[in-house]
């Protein structure tokens, strides 16, 4: 069982399925659309938050959206999950719980499968799929290649973004970062060092000619959010307002974007994310 998250885990979800309700509203009557919901980060089913005192147990996102009948089902639904334990337990709670819906887990990374639903996407043969994603990592997993593999398609993409949690904490104060996570960086927002370098640092003159001092600029972690949803404006039309995930000391650990190539998705996003930001 996934055992992780805190109250913005349930928020999260329901945002989630607030925006699939709303998405399968409007292709309620749009018969000729075939729908395809594909999870990247699946978990088990179910969400298990022990608090010592009581276990708070959580209906995971992938269970909440096979549950959805009205107004519509999707068609066919897609579960990623690279944790065999959590895949196992996934495979149970939603394939085996609701046999009669169209229901493919598979135990594998995300990146691989969100280029592979590229290109299912991209064949002729399937142009009348429409899909609804969900990337929810836990830390810094999705290759931006991957993402850059979706440009064009016909998908509406909720991502979780790890701005505080995972950008943030690999860009040390003094910037010396080692190889290993600048390499880390590079993969994740596709940029190479030196233009993280410029993003998120000043070079600071001394007394000495010779001498400069490297210093992180303020405000990393919104940084890396404006950066991260240029970097998606690159690739998809429209991009929500983000959800910021904040721990218990309001520092922002996440934050959560719709993309789409469609208006109306933009604009029912930004509503829910603008209710649930209050
Ligand atoms: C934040 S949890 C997902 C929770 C889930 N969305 C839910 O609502 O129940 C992240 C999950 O991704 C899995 N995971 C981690 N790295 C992965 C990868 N590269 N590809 C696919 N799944 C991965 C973890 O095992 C974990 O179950």
């Amino acid at each position: 069982m996934n055992t992780f998250g805190g109250d913005w885990t349930k928020i999260k979800i329901e945002i989630l399925v607030e925006y699939a309700k709303a998405y399968l509203t409007i292709m309620k009557d749009r018969k000729f659309f075939k729908l395809l919901y594909f999870d990247g980060f699946a978990g088990s089913g179910f969400i298990i938050k022990d608090k010592k005192i009581d276990v708070d147990v959580t209906v995971g996102a992938a269970r909440r959206i096979v549950e959805i009948s009205e107004p519509r089902s999707f068609d066919f639904y897609y579960f990623v999950e690279k944790d065999q334990e959590n895949f196992n337990l996934l495979e149970k709670n939603t394939k085996q719980a609701f046999p009669k819906k169209d229901i493919f887990p598979v135990c594998d990374d995300c990146n691989k499968k969100i280029i592979d639903l590229g290109n299912y996407l991209r064949n002729p043969k399937n142009k009348n799929v429409r899909t609804l994603a969900y990337i929810d990592p836990c830390g810094m997993q999705v290759e931006w290649r991957s993402i850059e593999s979706l440009r064009g398609l016909p998908i509406d993409m909720w991502i979780l973004v790890p701005t505080g949690l995972g950008v943030n904490r690999l860009l040390k104060r003094n910037g010396q970062i080692s190889d290993a996570w600048l390499e880390k960086l590079e993969v994740f927002l596709g940029l190479s060092r030196e233009e993280i370098e410029k993003k998120f640092y000043k070079k600071k003159a001394t007394l000495f000619e010779d001498i400069t001092i490297v210093e992180k600029e303020r405000d990393a972690i919104e940084n890396s959010a404006k950066l991260y949803k240029s970097r998606l404006k690159e690739i998809f039309d429209f991009v929500s307002k983000p959800y910021e995930l904040r721990n218990s000391s309001n520092a922002v650990m996440y934050h959560l974007f719709l993309t789409s190539n469609n208006k109306a998705a933009e604009r029912i996003g930004n509503d829910i994310v603008n209710k649930y930001n209050k």
